[in-house]
């Protein structure tokens, strides 16, 4: 088992934001998190991590690192590709000390050769492309060694070729770490090329839960609405006040 999430509640202020949800994830496995806009999907990920606690509830997760890329790859835009990957290994307490300045220079060309950008290290984030980018945050994401990655619309704002691309490093991903990965998403081509199982969150609440191929067969009132991203349904866009 390596993410485990029981009965989580968050408030923000009066308003009930995660209401009582609850799954598993385990290591290898990934789980995609949908639904529509302010479900609830990054508070989630943030509970997770660590950014948040829970008002009640439990999150179990196995010893390690959680890895969390965020929905803009933020980037030090100061930083070059190399110091950027090596952030955590040069701040963190528990990591500064370990590697000498060549073994980090080996670990950040191992990364960014896993994500498929070789030799790139001297270059600044304005120079590369959106889809670089995400890659380089996900080069990141990986240098601590993690149990656990967390993806918040890792594709969002790409076009579909990139989007592919960023799709295959989450799988090439998890099988080179055995992670248990969480992928928060609202595209299907997301969904259909990494997760094993979907849950689908309305208003805090799981909805549903299946595989991927279940969902399409929009056996739900909630499934088929969000497969034809229609506007009749059981689900309706939630103002953000
Ligand atoms: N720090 C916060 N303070 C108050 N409300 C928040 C905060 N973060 C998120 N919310 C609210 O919680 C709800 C869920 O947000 P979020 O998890 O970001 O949704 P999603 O990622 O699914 O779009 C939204 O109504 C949002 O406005
Ligand atoms: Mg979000």
């Amino acid at each position: 088992m390596s993410i485990e999430v029981k009965n989580l509640i968050k408030n923000f202020g009066d308003k009930r934001v995660i209401d009582n949800v609850s799954f598993k994830v385990e290591n290898g496995e990934t789980l995609a998190i949908v639904g529509f806009s302010g479900s609830g999907k990054s508070t989630i990920l943030k509970l997770i991590c660590g950014l948040l606690t829970p008002d009640s509830g439990e999150i179990i997760t196995s010893k390690g690192d959680i890895a969390m890329v965020f929905q803009y790859s933020a980037l030090f835009d100061s930083l070059n590709v190399a110091d950027n990957i090596a952030f955590a290994l040069h701040e963190r307490k528990d990591l500064r000390n370990k590697y000498s300045e060549k073994q980090i220079a080996n670990i950040v060309a191992e990364k960014l050769e896993l994500v498929g950008l070789k030799g790139i290290e001297n270059k600044f984030p304005s120079e590369l492309s959106g889809g670089m980018q995400k890659r380089v945050s996900f080069a990141r994401a990986i240098v601590t060694e993690p149990n656990s990655i967390l993806y918040d619309e890792p594709t969002a704002g790409l076009d579909p070729i990139s989007s592919t691309l960023i799709e295959d490093y989450i799988v090439r991903l998890k099988d080179e770490t055995n992670a248990a990965s969480v992928v928060v998403t609202h595209q299907m081509s997301t969904i259909k090329r990494t997760a094993n199982r979907v849950i689908m969150l309305y208003d805090g609440k799981v909805v549903y839960e299946g595989t991927p191929q279940e969902m399409l067969e929009q056996t739900n009132d909630y499934t088929k609405q969000f497969v034809t991203a229609s506007l009749d349904g059981p689900m309706h866009m939630i103002s953000e006040n």
